[in-house]
């Protein structure tokens, strides 16, 4: 069989990009058949006889599907006597960023055409960038055009070396400028009498002969788990991203670590005794081992677990990423909940230059240290594309918010282990007596927040509960002194109590917490962290009542532009979609928003375990004295 050779293109617009390939295809007599976000084996054609083995298609498709990541790329294929091609050519729009990226991880190759009039371009530098970032060892530059210089050897050198110095540290494979003229047909598949000077191969010739990372069998058998069928038959359904495997091998299954050997090897209903990289197979084990979908198959015992990792990342998302937020990673074929702990810079894609960043807006390229759920088999993206390269999907949207690549692992992951110890979260709540919970206020300042939850706690004292008020603006003289009122730091204040009250719960103690809490996707967070134990109180007040209320005169100042970000007035409150209960005070008298509260509780108390959730209370109009709500 004929190797493929994967690749895609680059270049500004009036590069001559498409009359560089029509122009290649024309030579040698080739068919070629586009493709448009559309998979169609059968009309892909070529000069060599057969049918064109377009796996890369059917990846990209794949990865469209299943990542729900959406690109608008043309997919390109063609064979010669000496090999298949299949490219993808990239439009100059707007998604051009996101589209370049997503689709140089399934390629081998990059030809970048730069204009010989202009050399190398900013435009050039960054798509080297990302090609680079994103996995490609082989680089093709094109200096078109050469009849519009006459061919100058010089300039060609000139545009050569720049290419050469800017690449020089970006521990490429392979790298080779070409002089050529798409139009006059100069080196495209023809060596060039113009061009005397170069004595290298015509583009075509090159792309025939160049051996790249598919044309090897990458050591070390990786097989991520796609489907597990039937425990009968006690196989395992995936594609194999690197190595081989035999009938007889040993195989270990992450993360359970459970051995088995290889019973049988089939590839669409025939059995084989071997299969290699690049083949989605079933394999057949001697044993039960613990494996489902997302679980890894290897053969070297010398693979890691982490649960931190340093990565790189495209934002994609038009929501900006502000870090500490919780996001769904998907890793091969595994799904896990992430946060991107911190952004550590900023990447300038035209300069290469760091720069620092609290947030990400769409487009923009950094690198970030991510936490995982749970520990995760991984490796670097540059060595096993499958374990180093991952998308991060919102939790409310489901939009694929970025992608992005491994870079290493976080050492303190490996080195921080979960101590378990005898006394338990559940024994700790018997000697107290209680079921611990956490009561999560949220609702503008001055919404009367603090009050209810005063009062609140108070009726839980009397009635012998053990409890603990964590209140925002008391918190922010101590444990969150250091955070402000921009986004970033709101989501860290919220993350924060989020853990200390999961700390008080597991101590058996009934939290109760009063932060202005104002994003959905913060307090989902703190749910997810809290677990069962958390209800949500929303303190519907309206602004206009917490305004003209002005406990401490923040609004006025507000108002006045003399706080920045203030809650209602320059920074936004998302309401609760689903609020456990709900109590609009200035309708309703403190004791009776008690009441409620307490009667909500008690139902909690009667329950075994909060598995159902409580029936939602709004609190509707019934006019009481609202002047006692200070806070
Ligand atoms: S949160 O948004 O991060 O949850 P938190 O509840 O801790 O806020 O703190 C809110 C309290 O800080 C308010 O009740 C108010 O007293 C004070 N505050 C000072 N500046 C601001 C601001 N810009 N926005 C909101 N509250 C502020």
């Amino acid at each position: 069989m004929k190797s493929l050779l994967k690749f895609i293109t680059c270049g500004s617009v009036g590069n001559g990009k498409s009359t560089l390939f029509q122009q290649m295809l024309y030579d040698v007599k080739l068919l070629f058949s586009e493709q448009k976000n559309a998979l169609e084996p059968d009309s892909i054609i070529g000069s060599g006889g057969g049918k064109i083995d377009c796996s890369v298609l059917s990846d990209v498709l794949m990865a469209e599907r299943e990542q729900g990541i959406s690109i608008d790329v043309a997919f390109r294929c063609f064979t010669t006597d000496q090999r298949s091609f299949a490219f993808l050519e990239i439009p100059s729009h707007e998604q051009y960023l996101k589209n370049i990226t997503v689709s140089a991880s399934f390629v081998d190759l990059v030809v970048i055409i730069v204009d010989a009039t202009q050399g190398v371009l900013t435009q050039t530098r960054r798509d080297t960038r990302i090609c680079t970032m994103m996995g490609i060892k082989h680089f093709v530059l094109v200096v078109n055009k050469m009849d519009l210089i006459h061919y100058d050897h010089y300039k060609f050198n000139e545009i050569k070396q720049d290419f050469l110095s800017f690449t020089a540290n970006f521990n490429l494979e392979s790298i080779r400028v070409i002089p050529v003229s798409a139009t006059e047909g100069d080196n495209v598949t023809k060596q060039s009498e113009k061009t005397p000077w170069y004595d290298g191969l015509p583009i075509l010739s090159y792309l025939e002969t160049i051996k790249v990372n598919s044309d090897f069998i990458k050591d070390g058998f990786v097989m991520p788990v796609h489907v597990k069928p039937n425990h009968t038959f006690g196989g395992c359904y995936g594609h194999i991203e690197s190595g081989d495997i035999s009938v007889g091998d040993e195989i270990i299954a992450l993360p359970s670590n459970e051995k088995a050997q290889v019973k049988g090897i089939f590839i669409k209903d025939n059995e084989y005794v071997n299969a290699v990289m690049g083949q989605s197979v079933m394999i057949q084990l001697d044993r039960e081992v613990d494996v489902s979908r997302g679980c890894i198959l290897v053969k070297d015992e010398n693979f890691k677990l982490a649960d931190m990792f340093t990565a790189t990342i495209l934002w994609m998302d038009e929501t900006e990423l502000v870090s500490g937020r919780n996001y769904l990673i998907k890793v091969g074929t595994k799904i896990l909940t992430a946060m991107v702990m911190s952004i550590k810079y900023k990447i300038d894609l035209n300069t290469g230059n760091n720069i620092s960043a609290d947030r990400l807006l769409k487009n923009d390229m950094a690198s970030c240290d991510i936490a995982l759920s749970e520990t995760m088999v991984f490796d670097k993206y540059e060595n096993n594309k499958a374990l180093g390269g991952f998308i991060l999907i919102d939790r409310i949207t489901n939009i694929v918010s970025a992608c992005g690549v491994i870079d290493h692992s976080l050492r303190r992951s490996m080195n921080v282990v979960w101590q378990n110890t005898d006394i338990t979260r559940e024994i700790r709540s018997k000697q107290k007596g209680q079921k611990p919970l956490t009561l999560w206020f949220t609702g503008l300042s001055g919404s009367g927040k603090s009050t209810l939850a005063n009062e609140v706690e108070k009726r839980l004292i009397a009635m012998g509960k053990h409890t603990m008020l964590l209140d925002g603006d008391n918190i922010r003289h101590g444990l969150n002194k250091n955070l402000g009122f921009k986004e970033v730091d709101r989501v860290e204040n919220i993350r924060r109590i989020a853990e200390v009250s999961k700390l008080m719960n597991d101590a058996g103690i009934i939290t109760i917490t009063s932060f202005i809490s104002p994003y959905n996707k913060d307090r989902n967070n703190a749910k997810e962290i809290i677990g069962n134990e958390f209800i949500e109180i929303y303190v519907s007040t309206p602004l206009e009542e917490c305004e003209k209320r002005d406990v401490k005169g923040l609004y006025k100042k507000a108002r006045a532009g003399e706080i920045p970000n203030f809650t209602g007035i320059s920074s936004p409150f998302e309401t609760p979609n689903n609020p456990d209960i709900e109590i609009d005070t200035s309708r309703y008298s403190i004791e009776k928003a008690t009441d409620t509260i307490i009667n909500q509780i008690m139902k909690y108390f009667r329950k075994p375990s909060r598995s159902v959730s409580l029936p939602k209370e709004v609190y509707p109009p019934t006019m009481g004295n609202n002047s006692d709500y200070s806070a």
